[in-house]
C-alpha cells in the first residue's frame, strides 16, 4: 500500500536515470511514498523531463540558501541527491542531517570523488559498485547504509562498467528508499539504525545485471 504521507524530494544535475527510478518504485509501490518535488542546479536536463512527465514540480535552484528555502516549504521526510554534481555546504548538510542521503559509484570508502570506475580498473580491483550513505559535510565520508557489488570482468572498460554499475544503482536506491519509507532506517547520534538495531556493516543489496 502506498503511503502518499511519505514525502521525497530529489536534487539531480543531469540525465536523472536514478530519478526515475525512484519515480517508477513509488508507482509500482516498492516505494511507500511519493516523490514531491525535483530540484536540479543545471537548466534544460534530462532529469527534469522526466519530472514533468511524471507530474512532479520541479525547480532549478544554484545555492545552497534557495535549496534550504524550496525544501523547508516541501517539507518532505527524505531528500534523496541523485547525480547532483553540486557540492552542499556544511551548513546545509548539517539542517538536513539524518533526512539526506547520496548515491556514489563505488564500495564506499573505497574512491570517493570521481572517476570511480576508471580508478578501479586502474587498481586491477576485481569488483565495484555503488553505495547508498547519509551526507555529511565531509564528500562521500558519512555513513554507508546499503551497497551493491558489480563484479569487475576480463577486458572491462570504465564506460561498460559504469553502465553496469548504473543499473545496480537503480536497485539499489530504491531498496534503501523502500526501507526508509517503512521507517525500517534511522540516524541516531551519526549510528544508523536498521530495524532498531544499529547497523555496523552495510546492508548488501543483490543487484542482477541487465537482461
Ligand atoms: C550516477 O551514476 C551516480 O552514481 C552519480 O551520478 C550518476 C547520475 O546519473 N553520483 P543519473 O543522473 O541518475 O542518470
Amino acid at each position: 500500500m502506498s503511503n502518499p504521507s511519505y514525502s521525497i524530494a530529489v536534487l539531480i544535475s543531469g540525465s536523472g536515470s536514478n530519478l526515475q527510478a525512484i519515480i517508477d518504485a513509488t508507482q509500482c509501490g516498492l516505494i511507500e511514498g511519493k516523490v514531491t518535488g525535483v530540484i536540479s542546479n543545471r537548466d534544460n536536463v534530462l532529469g527534469l523531463e522526466r519530472a514533468r512527465q511524471a507530474g512532479i514540480p520541479s525547480a532549478v535552484i544554484k545555492d545552497d540558501a534557495s535549496t534550504a528555502a524550496y525544501l523547508a516549504e516541501l517539507s518532505p521526510q527524505l531528500i534523496v541527491l541523485a547525480g547532483y554534481m553540486r557540492v552542499l555546504g556544511a551548513a546545509f548538510t548539517r539542517q538536513f542531517a539524518g533526512q539526506l542521503i547520496n548515491i556514489h559509484p563505488s564500495l564506499l570508502p573505497a574512491y570517493r570523488g570521481l572517476d570511480t570506475h576508471a580508478r578501479a580498473l586502474a587498481a586491477g580491483d576485481t569488483q565495484h559498485g555503488c553505495s547508498v550513505h547519509f551526507v555529511t559535510p565531509e564528500l562521500d565520508a558519512g555513513p554507508i547504509i546499503a551497497q551493491a557489488i558489480v563484479p569487475i570482468e576480463p577486458n572491462d572498460t570504465a564506460e561498460a562498467l559504469q553502465k553496469r554499475v548504473q543499473i545496480a544503482e537503480h536497485q539499489l536506491y530504491p531498496q534503501v528508499i523502500a526501507w526508509f519509507s517503512t521507517g525500517r532506517i534511522a540516524l541516531h547520534n551519526d549510528q544508523i539504525q536498521f530495524d532498531q538495531a544499529p547497523l555496523y556493516t552495510p546492508l548488501l543489496v543483490p543487484a542482477t545485471s541487465a537482461a
